[in-house]
């Protein structure tokens, strides 16, 4: 029998619940031109919207190009992907003529060396592209689009783009200047990491500032997700009753990646009927397959970072900064655990969860009960 949850990479078809408004909202943005920035932490599911948005656009006939921010080595690599997946969209009028990369390269004015994967074009630049023809490559993207947005939606998508400046820190200064240039394109820009995301696109004087509507993915509904856990347990031949649903989503939730990861398992266990005795099951056996790289990535961290956390396991807070909570981690002072609790949000190992500063990954927290 195959699991029937999935976690880790994107997801789509059965492995994608709810969702339903973001879905529509986004979807019907990118077909009227709107710019939009999807923001979310990690592992809320922006790739699998944004996939199914792009699939739902695409078969209408509208012409996609997505390129993974973090997939690009340096801003020529950004330039060859946006070519190549220019060429290949479906709504785009070259991929279906044999002959058409040659019209196609005349559209560039910087040329490209063209490889073939069988039929299909694959545009490359010289890693020591300059900067400027880079952003000559990526404008030519965006006018054919804006050409192709004639006949119907033309999607220009940046996915992670929280690092788009670590392949060129003019980056953001040039979509805001293309978006400004070719109305009828949409831009999707998503992204994690709240406060760089931030930098980019939300503060006063950020380069892409009101560029864009905001779409803040939250977590899914806690019913929506049990609904989901049932019928894929059920999908998978075995059955799982609410109680069990429940007790996957305390235990790993809220974040849709942990939650899947934990019903795996606790599926991966059980017998016939998933259990709540399976679920807990399941988070001890995960906590003890990655007890290893726990201990290590928990004795890399420097000793306030270490303590900061462990007191965060035993009582998540919203005031990190009040006295009861500084006495609790053993430093001096606040501004100590402001120091540490900074780098350990930048780590991604801490989250703000509304108000509340909470251990991010739900194994990694009850790994840490377990040894303190
Ligand atoms: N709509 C959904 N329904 C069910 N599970 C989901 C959904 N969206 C995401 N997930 C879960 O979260 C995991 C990660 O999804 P995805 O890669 O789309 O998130 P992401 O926000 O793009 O992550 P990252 O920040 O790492 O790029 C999936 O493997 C799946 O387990
Ligand atoms: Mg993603």
């Amino acid at each position: 029998m195959t699991n029937p949850y999935h976690y880790g990479t994107p997801v789509s078809g059965d492995q994608f619940a709810g969702r339903e408004v973001e879905l529509k909202a986004l979807e019907q943005r990118m077909r009227d031109g709107i710019n939009v920035v999807v923001t979310a932490p990690r592992r809320y599911g922006k790739t699998s919207l944004l996939t199914r948005a792009i699939a739902g656009v695409v078969a209408d006939g509208g012409a996609v190009v997505s390129v993974n921010v973090l997939a690009c080595r340096d801003i020529s690599s950004l330039a060859s992907r946006m070519a190549t997946a220019a060429y290949a969209a479906k709504g785009g009028r070259w991929h279906r003529v044999r002959q058409a990369a040659a019209e196609f390269v005349t559209r560039l004015r910087v040329s490209p060396t063209v490889t073939f994967d069988g039929d299909a074009p694959r545009f490359a630049f010289a890693a020591s592209l300059a900067a400027e023809d880079a952003d000559t490559v990526i404008e030519d993207v965006y006018a054919l689009f804006d050409e192709l947005a004639a006949r119907g939606p033309a999607v220009i998508v940046l996915d992670e783009f929280q690092s788009i400046t670590d392949i060129g820190q003019h980056l953001p200064g040039l979509f805001k200047a293309l978006a400004d240039a070719y109305p009828p394109v949409s831009l999707v820009l998503a992204g994690s990491r709240q406060h760089l995301m931030e930098q980019l696109v939300a503060d006063r004087g950020a380069p892409l500032y009101g560029l864009a509507e905001r779409l803040a993915l939250d977590v899914l509904p806690v019913d929506v997700m049990a609904d989901f856990l049932r019928r894929r347990a059920a999908a998978g031949g075995k059955s799982m009753a609410l109680p069990a649903a429940t007790r996957v989503i305390e235990l790993a939730g809220p974040v849709p990646n942990d939650i899947q990861h934990l019903a795996y398992e606790a599926w991966g266990m059980a017998g016939r009927a998933v259990t709540v005795a399976d679920v807990e099951g399941g988070l001890a056996l995960t906590v003890e397959h990655e007890a290893s790289s726990y201990a290590d990535r928990f004795g890399s961290l420097a000793a306030g970072q270490r303590r900061v956390l462990v007191a965060l396991t035993a009582s998540p807070t919203h005031e990190p900064y009040g006295s009861s909570f500084v006495r609790g981690t053993g430093l001096a002072n606040a501004s100590s655990v402001a120091r540490a609790l900074e780098a350990l949000q930048g780590a991604e190992l801490v989250v703000r969860r509304g108000t509340t500063y909470v251990v991010a990954d739900p194994f990694f927290a009850a790994w840490l009960t377990r040894i303190v």
